[in-house]
């Protein structure tokens, strides 16, 4: 007869949003998911034996599908954070980051996060640069469902500047928009994390199948493909 495996699902489905390049993003012209966390994820799943299924959705979204069982997992660049720990499973990280300011060329009002006070920053809806923004603003946030409306916003000049995380920025920058550039260093350190259900049986396999990669030298030749060496 036909045997029931108790071991989860076969198909892991996974969430992530795909405008944030070199993590997540379609190619010009391509249907097709690709970016680090996509090359991660295919081989987590191979080492878990599952098939990945990728599903783009809004960011903000992301983590309440995963609370109600629609996802199995978000990769998205998604940032550890004691919120969202609260919420949701996040497993060891793997790549360390951190937000940068933006504003356009020759912008000389805007030297230093304290500038920022009272002045229009676009950010994507429900990441930690909202956060960062509204409490450097002071409120005057302009949130946007994809990175490209927001790159848009600063060079149609609808906002002074944009909080974004740095290599997000500087694949925007080098790809998409020499008018802008990264005013000073990263806010504190930020690291990503994969985002599974809260005290699931799949958080200790997904922190296992990771640190496998870390130690095979997969995850390195996975990186070394997106940032070099
Ligand atoms: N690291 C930031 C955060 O966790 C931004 C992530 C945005 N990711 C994306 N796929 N759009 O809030």
């Amino acid at each position: 007869g036909r045997e029931k495996k108790a071991d989860g699902p076969k198909v892991l489905k996974v969430g992530t949003e795909v405008t944030f390049p070199p993590f997540e993003f379609r190619e010009q012209g391509s249907k097709e998911i690709t970016g680090f966390d996509m090359d991660l994820i295919r081989a987590i799943g191979k080492k878990l034996d599952m098939q990945v299924e990728i599903l783009d959705m809004d960011f903000e979204a992301l983590i309440p599908a995963v609370k109600r069982g629609n996802l199995n997992l978000v990769i998205a660049g998604m940032t550890i954070t004691k919120d969202r720990q609260k919420i949701v499973d996040m497993s060891e990280p793997y790549y360390t980051s951190g937000l940068v300011l933006v504003v356009g060329k020759g912008n000389t009002a805007i030297q230093k996060p304290e500038d920022l006070k009272g002045k229009a920053v676009a950010v994507q809806i429900g990441t930690t640069g909202e956060v960062k923004a509204k409490q450097l603003t002071g409120e005057k946030v302009r949130g946007f469902k994809t990175n490209e409306e927001v790159f848009n916003a600063l060079k149609e000049k609808t906002v002074e500047a944009l909080i974004i995380d740095k290599p997000v920025a500087q694949y925007f920058i080098n790809k998409h928009h020499p008018d802008v550039v990264i005013v000073g260093n990263t806010f504190e350190t930020e690291t990503y994390g994969i985002v599974m259900r809260r005290h699931g049986e799949l958080t200790p396999k997904i922190n296992k199948a990771l640190a496998e990669l870390k130690n095979s030298g997969e995850y390195d030749r996975i990186y070394e493909k997106w940032f070099g060496k």
